[in-house]
Protein backbone atom coordinates (compact mmCIF):
# COMPACT_ATOMS: atom_id res chain seq x y z
CA UNK A 1 0.00 0.00 0.00
CA UNK A 2 1.75 3.50 -0.95
CA UNK A 3 2.16 5.68 1.79
CA UNK A 4 2.01 9.24 0.84
CA UNK A 5 3.06 12.50 2.66
CA UNK A 6 1.75 15.87 2.41
CA UNK A 7 3.71 18.37 3.94
CA UNK A 8 3.77 22.30 4.81
CA UNK A 9 0.71 23.07 3.48
CA UNK A 10 -1.96 25.00 4.84
CA UNK A 11 -4.98 22.31 6.17
CA UNK A 12 -8.36 23.84 5.47
CA UNK A 13 -11.98 22.15 6.43
CA UNK A 14 -14.79 23.83 7.59
CA UNK A 15 -13.94 24.68 10.81
CA UNK A 16 -10.58 24.76 10.90
CA UNK A 17 -6.97 26.15 9.20
CA UNK A 18 -3.83 25.24 10.24
CA UNK A 19 -0.32 24.23 8.84
CA UNK A 20 0.30 20.74 9.24
CA UNK A 21 0.90 17.22 7.76
CA UNK A 22 -0.83 14.77 6.47
CA UNK A 23 -0.05 10.94 6.11
CA UNK A 24 -1.85 8.70 3.78
CA UNK A 25 -1.92 4.90 4.16
CA UNK A 26 -3.53 3.57 1.02
CA UNK A 27 -6.56 4.76 0.49
CA UNK A 28 -7.10 6.82 3.92
CA UNK A 29 -5.84 9.57 5.52
CA UNK A 30 -3.68 7.68 8.74
CA UNK A 31 -2.10 10.52 10.73
CA UNK A 32 -2.12 14.20 10.94
CA UNK A 33 0.60 16.70 12.37
CA UNK A 34 3.29 19.04 12.53
CA UNK A 35 6.38 18.17 11.36
CA UNK A 36 5.66 14.49 10.62
CA UNK A 37 8.46 12.85 9.17
CA UNK A 38 6.97 9.11 8.35
CA UNK A 39 8.81 6.85 5.58
CA UNK A 40 6.61 7.53 2.33
CA UNK A 41 6.56 6.44 -1.51
CA UNK A 42 6.26 9.73 -2.19
CA UNK A 43 5.97 13.31 -0.91
CA UNK A 44 4.45 16.17 -1.90
CA UNK A 45 5.56 19.74 -0.80
CA UNK A 46 2.34 21.89 -0.23
CA UNK A 47 4.28 25.08 0.65
CA UNK A 48 1.60 28.11 0.15
CA UNK A 49 -0.80 25.97 -0.55
CA UNK A 50 -4.22 25.18 0.96
CA UNK A 51 -5.11 21.56 1.15
CA UNK A 52 -8.95 20.71 1.21
CA UNK A 53 -11.23 18.00 1.09
CA UNK A 54 -12.17 16.87 -2.31
CA UNK A 55 -15.02 18.78 -3.63
CA UNK A 56 -18.36 17.08 -3.90
CA UNK A 57 -20.75 17.56 -6.40
CA UNK A 58 -24.35 16.47 -5.62
CA UNK A 59 -26.16 17.70 -8.57
CA UNK A 60 -23.98 16.17 -12.23
CA UNK A 61 -26.12 14.70 -15.02
CA UNK A 62 -23.06 12.21 -17.29
CA UNK A 63 -24.46 10.92 -20.34
CA UNK A 64 -28.04 11.93 -19.46
CA UNK A 65 -31.31 11.23 -22.54
CA UNK A 66 -32.71 14.71 -22.30
CA UNK A 67 -34.19 17.69 -24.45
CA UNK A 68 -34.18 15.38 -27.96
CA UNK A 69 -30.38 14.35 -27.72
CA UNK A 70 -27.90 13.35 -24.60
CA UNK A 71 -25.34 15.40 -22.43
CA UNK A 72 -22.25 15.56 -23.57
CA UNK A 73 -20.05 14.31 -20.80
CA UNK A 74 -19.84 10.73 -20.20
CA UNK A 75 -18.29 9.25 -16.86
CA UNK A 76 -14.82 8.89 -18.09
CA UNK A 77 -14.80 12.63 -19.58
CA UNK A 78 -17.09 14.52 -16.93
CA UNK A 79 -14.98 12.93 -13.96
CA UNK A 80 -11.78 13.85 -15.76
CA UNK A 81 -13.65 17.28 -16.28
CA UNK A 82 -14.37 17.10 -12.36
CA UNK A 83 -11.48 16.13 -10.88
CA UNK A 84 -9.28 18.96 -12.61
CA UNK A 85 -11.42 21.20 -10.85
CA UNK A 86 -10.74 19.64 -7.29
CA UNK A 87 -14.12 17.69 -7.04
CA UNK A 88 -13.33 13.92 -6.26
CA UNK A 89 -17.25 12.72 -5.83
CA UNK A 90 -20.03 12.99 -8.19
CA UNK A 91 -23.60 12.36 -6.96
CA UNK A 92 -25.31 11.56 -10.49
CA UNK A 93 -29.06 10.86 -11.50
CA UNK A 94 -29.96 7.35 -12.13
CA UNK A 95 -33.52 7.83 -14.13
CA UNK A 96 -36.24 5.58 -13.58
CA UNK A 97 -38.55 4.83 -16.98
CA UNK A 98 -42.49 4.80 -17.28
CA UNK A 99 -43.46 1.49 -16.99
CA UNK A 100 -39.97 0.55 -15.16
CA UNK A 101 -38.94 -0.31 -12.04
CA UNK A 102 -35.92 1.71 -10.15
CA UNK A 103 -33.82 -0.77 -10.05
CA UNK A 104 -33.47 -1.36 -14.18
CA UNK A 105 -32.99 2.68 -13.99
CA UNK A 106 -30.35 2.28 -11.59
CA UNK A 107 -28.33 -0.82 -13.31
CA UNK A 108 -28.25 1.11 -16.50
CA UNK A 109 -26.84 4.20 -14.78
CA UNK A 110 -24.14 2.06 -12.36
CA UNK A 111 -23.44 0.44 -16.42
CA UNK A 112 -22.80 3.72 -17.41
CA UNK A 113 -20.45 5.04 -14.26
CA UNK A 114 -18.70 1.54 -14.07
CA UNK A 115 -15.57 0.99 -15.94
CA UNK A 116 -15.53 4.58 -16.59
CA UNK A 117 -15.35 6.86 -13.82
CA UNK A 118 -12.31 8.44 -12.77
CA UNK A 119 -13.24 9.51 -9.19
CA UNK A 120 -15.86 8.06 -6.52
CA UNK A 121 -20.00 8.51 -7.64
CA UNK A 122 -23.08 7.58 -5.87
CA UNK A 123 -26.60 7.85 -7.31
CA UNK A 124 -30.23 10.11 -6.75
CA UNK A 125 -32.84 8.03 -8.38
CA UNK A 126 -35.24 10.33 -10.49
CA UNK A 127 -38.84 9.04 -9.85
CA UNK A 128 -41.27 9.91 -12.84
CA UNK A 129 -44.48 8.11 -11.53
CA UNK A 130 -45.10 6.71 -7.60
CA UNK A 131 -46.99 3.27 -7.10
CA UNK A 132 -47.48 1.09 -4.81
CA UNK A 133 -44.87 -1.31 -6.01
CA UNK A 134 -42.00 1.45 -6.52
CA UNK A 135 -42.99 3.12 -3.20
CA UNK A 136 -41.76 -0.58 -1.98
CA UNK A 137 -38.66 -0.93 -4.46
CA UNK A 138 -37.76 2.57 -2.69
CA UNK A 139 -36.35 0.89 0.44
CA UNK A 140 -34.45 -1.46 -1.75
CA UNK A 141 -32.75 1.27 -3.68
CA UNK A 142 -32.26 2.95 -0.06
CA UNK A 143 -29.94 -0.47 1.07
CA UNK A 144 -28.35 -0.11 -2.45
CA UNK A 145 -26.65 3.40 -1.77
CA UNK A 146 -29.30 5.66 -3.32
CA UNK A 147 -30.77 7.28 -0.53
CA UNK A 148 -32.59 10.06 -1.93
CA UNK A 149 -34.61 10.44 -4.90
CA UNK A 150 -35.88 13.41 -7.10
CA UNK A 151 -38.86 14.26 -8.09
CA UNK A 152 -40.29 16.54 -10.58
CA UNK A 153 -42.84 19.54 -10.45
CA UNK A 154 -41.84 20.57 -13.93
CA UNK A 155 -41.51 19.08 -17.34
CA UNK A 156 -45.00 17.60 -18.03
CA UNK A 157 -44.90 15.09 -20.02
CA UNK A 158 -41.56 14.45 -19.35
CA UNK A 159 -40.37 14.33 -15.49
CA UNK A 160 -43.53 15.78 -13.96
CA UNK A 161 -45.38 14.05 -11.37
CA UNK A 162 -48.62 15.34 -9.63
CA UNK A 163 -49.15 16.35 -6.27
CA UNK A 164 -50.56 12.89 -4.97
CA UNK A 165 -47.33 10.92 -6.36
CA UNK A 166 -45.04 13.28 -4.93
CA UNK A 167 -47.02 13.45 -1.66
CA UNK A 168 -46.43 9.75 -1.73
CA UNK A 169 -43.43 9.45 -2.09
CA UNK A 170 -42.56 12.03 0.27
CA UNK A 171 -44.27 9.51 3.06
CA UNK A 172 -42.93 7.09 1.85
CA UNK A 173 -39.43 8.22 2.09
CA UNK A 174 -40.18 9.38 5.32
CA UNK A 175 -40.44 5.58 6.45
CA UNK A 176 -37.41 4.70 5.28
CA UNK A 177 -34.84 7.74 5.92
CA UNK A 178 -34.61 9.04 2.43
CA UNK A 179 -34.08 12.23 1.23
CA UNK A 180 -36.63 13.89 -1.39
CA UNK A 181 -34.56 16.07 -3.83
CA UNK A 182 -37.17 18.89 -5.21
CA UNK A 183 -36.90 20.59 -8.93
CA UNK A 184 -39.43 23.02 -8.15
CA UNK A 185 -40.92 25.01 -10.34
CA UNK A 186 -44.74 25.04 -11.32
CA UNK A 187 -44.57 22.86 -14.64
CA UNK A 188 -48.35 23.40 -15.95
CA UNK A 189 -47.99 27.53 -15.59
CA UNK A 190 -44.53 27.31 -17.23
CA UNK A 191 -46.23 25.33 -20.35
CA UNK A 192 -49.05 27.63 -20.53
CA UNK A 193 -47.13 30.59 -20.99
CA UNK A 194 -44.50 29.04 -23.38
CA UNK A 195 -47.22 28.02 -26.04
CA UNK A 196 -48.50 31.60 -24.97
CA UNK A 197 -45.50 33.07 -25.78
CA UNK A 198 -44.32 30.65 -28.96
CA UNK A 199 -48.08 31.37 -30.22
CA UNK A 200 -46.97 35.53 -30.41
CA UNK A 201 -43.83 34.45 -32.46
CA UNK A 202 -41.69 34.56 -29.26
CA UNK A 203 -39.31 32.12 -30.09
CA UNK A 204 -35.68 33.72 -28.83
CA UNK A 205 -33.58 32.05 -26.25
CA UNK A 206 -34.60 34.46 -23.96
CA UNK A 207 -38.00 33.76 -24.09
CA UNK A 208 -37.04 30.06 -21.78
CA UNK A 209 -36.41 32.87 -18.79
CA UNK A 210 -39.45 35.08 -19.34
CA UNK A 211 -41.69 32.20 -19.59
CA UNK A 212 -40.27 30.62 -15.90
CA UNK A 213 -40.85 33.55 -13.90
CA UNK A 214 -39.20 33.00 -10.63
CA UNK A 215 -42.92 33.30 -9.00
CA UNK A 216 -43.34 29.61 -10.68
CA UNK A 217 -40.54 28.98 -8.84
CA UNK A 218 -41.31 30.51 -5.29
CA UNK A 219 -44.80 29.02 -6.13
CA UNK A 220 -43.37 25.27 -6.20
CA UNK A 221 -40.81 25.78 -3.69
CA UNK A 222 -43.34 27.05 -0.92
CA UNK A 223 -46.26 23.99 -2.40
CA UNK A 224 -43.03 21.42 -1.75
CA UNK A 225 -42.29 22.29 1.53
CA UNK A 226 -45.77 22.18 3.04
CA UNK A 227 -46.51 18.73 1.57
CA UNK A 228 -43.26 17.72 3.38
CA UNK A 229 -44.66 19.66 6.07
CA UNK A 230 -47.80 17.59 6.49
CA UNK A 231 -45.87 14.43 5.23
CA UNK A 232 -43.33 15.27 8.36
CA UNK A 233 -40.12 14.93 6.38
CA UNK A 234 -36.98 16.96 6.01
CA UNK A 235 -37.33 18.10 1.64
CA UNK A 236 -33.96 19.37 -0.29
CA UNK A 237 -34.61 21.93 -3.24
CA UNK A 238 -32.46 21.46 -5.86
CA UNK A 239 -31.17 24.30 -8.33
CA UNK A 240 -32.62 27.17 -6.15
CA UNK A 241 -32.11 30.21 -8.25
CA UNK A 242 -35.20 33.01 -7.13
CA UNK A 243 -34.35 35.44 -4.30
CA UNK A 244 -38.76 34.66 -4.12
CA UNK A 245 -37.62 30.74 -3.72
CA UNK A 246 -35.51 31.02 -1.17
CA UNK A 247 -37.38 33.21 1.09
CA UNK A 248 -39.63 30.12 1.31
CA UNK A 249 -36.75 28.18 2.60
CA UNK A 250 -35.95 30.97 4.67
CA UNK A 251 -39.61 31.27 6.37
CA UNK A 252 -39.82 27.59 6.70
CA UNK A 253 -36.39 27.15 8.99
CA UNK A 254 -37.53 30.66 10.87
CA UNK A 255 -40.33 28.02 11.99
CA UNK A 256 -37.69 24.87 12.51
CA UNK A 257 -38.91 23.01 9.66
CA UNK A 258 -36.57 20.84 8.16
CA UNK A 259 -35.92 22.40 4.47
CA UNK A 260 -32.75 22.51 2.63
CA UNK A 261 -31.67 23.86 -0.57
CA UNK A 262 -28.79 24.05 -2.52
CA UNK A 263 -27.70 26.86 -5.45
CA UNK A 264 -25.29 26.55 -8.32
CA UNK A 265 -22.82 28.92 -9.06
CA UNK A 266 -24.75 30.44 -12.78
CA UNK A 267 -27.37 32.00 -10.34
CA UNK A 268 -24.78 33.49 -8.75
CA UNK A 269 -22.27 34.73 -11.65
CA UNK A 270 -24.92 34.50 -14.58
CA UNK A 271 -27.77 36.58 -15.03
CA UNK A 272 -30.98 37.20 -17.11
CA UNK A 273 -29.12 39.57 -19.47
CA UNK A 274 -26.67 36.72 -20.43
CA UNK A 275 -29.99 35.86 -22.61
CA UNK A 276 -29.74 38.86 -24.78
CA UNK A 277 -25.94 38.09 -26.33
CA UNK A 278 -26.51 38.34 -29.67
CA UNK A 279 -27.83 35.71 -31.75
CA UNK A 280 -28.29 32.59 -31.07
CA UNK A 281 -25.47 32.98 -27.78
CA UNK A 282 -28.71 33.10 -25.43
CA UNK A 283 -29.32 29.34 -26.09
CA UNK A 284 -25.79 28.19 -24.19
CA UNK A 285 -27.51 29.79 -20.70
CA UNK A 286 -30.81 27.92 -21.23
CA UNK A 287 -31.29 25.78 -18.14
CA UNK A 288 -33.84 25.20 -15.57
CA UNK A 289 -34.69 27.16 -13.71
CA UNK A 290 -33.35 30.02 -15.78
CA UNK A 291 -30.82 32.29 -14.62
CA UNK A 292 -32.38 35.82 -12.57
CA UNK A 293 -32.07 39.42 -12.69
CA UNK A 294 -28.11 40.59 -11.47
CA UNK A 295 -30.36 42.66 -8.18
CA UNK A 296 -31.13 39.59 -6.64
CA UNK A 297 -27.85 37.82 -6.57
CA UNK A 298 -27.22 39.25 -2.92
CA UNK A 299 -29.95 37.76 -1.22
CA UNK A 300 -28.62 34.32 -2.68
CA UNK A 301 -24.86 34.84 -1.10
CA UNK A 302 -26.90 36.20 2.25
CA UNK A 303 -28.77 33.31 1.89
CA UNK A 304 -25.25 31.11 1.34
CA UNK A 305 -23.86 33.22 4.17
CA UNK A 306 -26.69 32.80 7.00
CA UNK A 307 -27.20 28.80 5.77
CA UNK A 308 -30.46 29.33 4.40
CA UNK A 309 -28.83 27.86 1.49
CA UNK A 310 -26.33 25.00 2.41
CA UNK A 311 -24.42 24.22 -0.33
CA UNK A 312 -23.46 24.80 -3.65
CA UNK A 313 -23.59 22.45 -6.18
CA UNK A 314 -23.07 22.63 -10.55
CA UNK A 315 -26.32 20.74 -11.82
CA UNK A 316 -23.77 20.00 -14.72
CA UNK A 317 -25.76 18.85 -17.94
CA UNK A 318 -23.20 19.88 -20.60
CA UNK A 319 -24.29 20.46 -24.52
CA UNK A 320 -22.43 21.21 -27.79
CA UNK A 321 -23.48 24.08 -29.48
CA UNK A 322 -25.03 22.01 -32.18
CA UNK A 323 -27.37 19.90 -29.59
CA UNK A 324 -28.65 23.42 -28.41
CA UNK A 325 -29.27 24.57 -32.19
CA UNK A 326 -32.38 21.76 -32.01
CA UNK A 327 -34.03 25.13 -30.59
CA UNK A 328 -32.97 27.62 -33.20
CA UNK A 329 -36.60 28.22 -34.18
CA UNK A 330 -38.24 27.44 -30.91
CA UNK A 331 -36.54 28.21 -27.15
CA UNK A 332 -38.80 25.46 -25.68
CA UNK A 333 -36.61 22.70 -27.85
CA UNK A 334 -33.02 23.96 -26.78
CA UNK A 335 -31.64 21.15 -24.21
CA UNK A 336 -31.86 22.58 -20.53
CA UNK A 337 -28.14 22.50 -19.05
CA UNK A 338 -24.73 23.84 -19.12
CA UNK A 339 -21.39 22.56 -18.25
CA UNK A 340 -20.13 23.29 -14.87
CA UNK A 341 -18.73 20.38 -12.86
CA UNK A 342 -14.79 21.69 -13.34
CA UNK A 343 -15.26 25.72 -12.17
CA UNK A 344 -17.02 25.38 -9.27
CA UNK A 345 -14.32 25.50 -6.81
CA UNK A 346 -12.71 28.01 -8.69
CA UNK A 347 -15.61 30.23 -9.26
CA UNK A 348 -16.46 30.16 -5.76
CA UNK A 349 -12.98 30.78 -4.30
CA UNK A 350 -12.36 33.83 -6.86
CA UNK A 351 -16.18 34.96 -6.97
CA UNK A 352 -17.06 34.22 -3.32
CA UNK A 353 -13.60 33.94 -0.86
CA UNK A 354 -11.96 36.62 -2.52
CA UNK A 355 -14.80 39.48 -2.39
CA UNK A 356 -15.12 38.51 0.98
CA UNK A 357 -18.53 37.18 0.33
CA UNK A 358 -17.69 34.26 1.87
CA UNK A 359 -15.04 32.69 4.10
CA UNK A 360 -12.43 30.10 3.28
CA UNK A 361 -13.96 27.45 6.02
CA UNK A 362 -17.54 28.05 4.37
CA UNK A 363 -16.25 27.72 0.88
CA UNK A 364 -15.01 24.09 2.06
CA UNK A 365 -18.17 23.41 3.80
CA UNK A 366 -20.56 24.59 1.23
CA UNK A 367 -18.16 22.38 -1.79
CA UNK A 368 -17.20 19.63 0.09
CA UNK A 369 -18.44 19.36 3.89
CA UNK A 370 -22.34 20.12 3.73
CA UNK A 371 -23.16 17.87 0.49
CA UNK A 372 -21.57 14.64 2.31
CA UNK A 373 -23.09 15.19 5.69
CA UNK A 374 -26.63 16.02 3.72
CA UNK A 375 -26.48 13.16 0.85
CA UNK A 376 -24.82 10.13 3.51
CA UNK A 377 -20.98 10.13 2.63
CA UNK A 378 -19.64 12.27 6.17
CA UNK A 379 -16.76 11.78 7.49
CA UNK A 380 -15.94 9.13 4.73
CA UNK A 381 -16.00 12.21 2.76
CA UNK A 382 -16.17 15.70 2.88
CA UNK A 383 -13.42 16.57 5.75
CA UNK A 384 -9.51 15.84 6.51
CA UNK A 385 -9.76 13.51 9.56
CA UNK A 386 -7.87 10.28 10.34
CA UNK A 387 -9.66 7.10 8.74
CA UNK A 388 -11.63 9.56 5.89
CA UNK A 389 -10.60 8.56 2.42
CA UNK A 390 -7.60 10.62 1.41
CA UNK A 391 -9.27 12.75 -1.24
CA UNK A 392 -7.74 15.76 -0.78
CA UNK A 393 -6.86 18.93 -3.29
CA UNK A 394 -3.53 20.84 -3.11
CA UNK A 395 -5.17 24.50 -4.24
CA UNK A 396 -3.05 27.36 -5.04
CA UNK A 397 -5.01 30.15 -4.13
CA UNK A 398 -2.70 32.86 -6.15
CA UNK A 399 -2.56 31.07 -9.40
CA UNK A 400 -4.44 32.81 -11.99
CA UNK A 401 -6.31 31.27 -14.91
CA UNK A 402 -8.66 32.63 -17.66
CA UNK A 403 -11.65 30.10 -17.92
CA UNK A 404 -12.34 28.99 -21.52
CA UNK A 405 -13.61 25.76 -23.33
CA UNK A 406 -10.51 25.29 -24.87
CA UNK A 407 -8.00 24.80 -22.03
CA UNK A 408 -11.33 23.53 -19.59
CA UNK A 409 -11.82 19.51 -19.95
CA UNK A 410 -15.78 19.33 -20.28
CA UNK A 411 -17.08 18.09 -23.43
CA UNK A 412 -18.57 21.52 -24.70
CA UNK A 413 -17.36 23.53 -27.34
CA UNK A 414 -18.58 26.83 -25.12
CA UNK A 415 -18.12 27.73 -21.49
CA UNK A 416 -20.43 30.25 -19.56
CA UNK A 417 -17.75 31.95 -18.17
CA UNK A 418 -15.36 32.23 -21.36
CA UNK A 419 -12.87 34.68 -20.96
CA UNK A 420 -13.56 35.22 -17.22
CA UNK A 421 -10.27 35.05 -15.08
CA UNK A 422 -10.20 33.79 -12.05
CA UNK A 423 -7.60 33.26 -9.22
CA UNK A 424 -7.28 30.31 -7.41
CA UNK A 425 -7.10 26.72 -9.11
CA UNK A 426 -6.53 23.09 -7.64
CA UNK A 427 -2.84 22.47 -8.64
CA UNK A 428 -2.95 18.56 -7.32
CA UNK A 429 -5.52 16.41 -6.97
CA UNK A 430 -6.26 13.01 -4.89
CA UNK A 431 -8.63 10.48 -5.54
CA UNK A 432 -8.55 7.81 -2.32
CA UNK A 433 -4.68 8.00 -1.86
CA UNK A 434 -4.14 8.12 -5.44
CA UNK A 435 -2.52 11.19 -7.54
CA UNK A 436 -5.17 11.94 -10.30
CA UNK A 437 -4.25 15.35 -11.44
CA UNK A 438 -0.43 16.52 -11.08
CA UNK A 439 -0.16 20.19 -11.83
CA UNK A 440 -2.31 20.64 -15.17
CA UNK A 441 -1.62 17.31 -16.07
CA UNK A 442 -4.31 13.91 -15.91
CA UNK A 443 -2.42 11.14 -13.72
CA UNK A 444 -5.96 8.95 -12.82
CA UNK A 445 -7.28 5.65 -14.09
CA UNK A 446 -10.32 5.13 -16.02
CA UNK A 447 -12.12 2.90 -13.84
CA UNK A 448 -10.32 4.21 -10.43
CA UNK A 449 -13.93 5.61 -9.61
CA UNK A 450 -16.10 3.17 -7.29
CA UNK A 451 -19.92 3.41 -6.56
CA UNK A 452 -20.72 4.79 -2.97
CA UNK A 453 -23.19 3.25 -1.15
CA UNK A 454 -24.78 6.38 1.26
CA UNK A 455 -25.96 5.95 3.71
CA UNK A 456 -29.54 6.70 5.04
CA UNK A 457 -31.05 9.95 6.98
CA UNK A 458 -30.03 8.82 10.68
O1 LIG B 1 -31.55 22.69 -17.08
C1 LIG B 1 -31.33 21.74 -16.34
N1 LIG B 1 -31.42 21.92 -15.05
N2 LIG B 1 -31.00 20.54 -16.85
C2 LIG B 1 -30.84 19.34 -16.14
C3 LIG B 1 -32.12 18.71 -15.69
C4 LIG B 1 -32.58 19.24 -14.36
O2 LIG B 1 -33.72 19.66 -14.24
O3 LIG B 1 -31.83 19.22 -13.40
ZN1 LIG C 1 -33.97 19.80 -12.10
ZN1 LIG D 1 -30.20 18.79 -12.72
Amino acid sequence: MARTLIKNGTIVTAVDQYRGDILIDGETIQQIGTSLDAPADQVIDAAGRYVIPGGIDVHTHMDMPFGGTTSSDDFETGTVAAAFGGTTTIVDFAIQDFGKSLRQGWETWMAKAEGKAVVDYGFHMIMREFTPELGREMKDMVDEGVTSFKLFMAYPGVFMMDDAGIFQAMQRSGEIGATICMHAENGGVIDVLVKQALARGQTEPKYHAITRPALAEAEATHRAIKMAEIADVPVYIVHLSAAEALQMVTEARDRGVPAFAETCPQYLFLDYTNYEEPGFAGSKYVMSPPLRAREKQSEMWRGLRGNDLQLVSTDHCPFCMKEKELGKDDFSRIPNGAPGVETRLMLLHDGGVRTGQISLNRWVEICSTAPAKIFGLFPRKGTIAPGSDADLVIWDPDKKVTLSHKTLHMRADYNPYEGRQVTGAAETVLSRGRVVVDRGTFTGQKGHGKYLRRAPRA
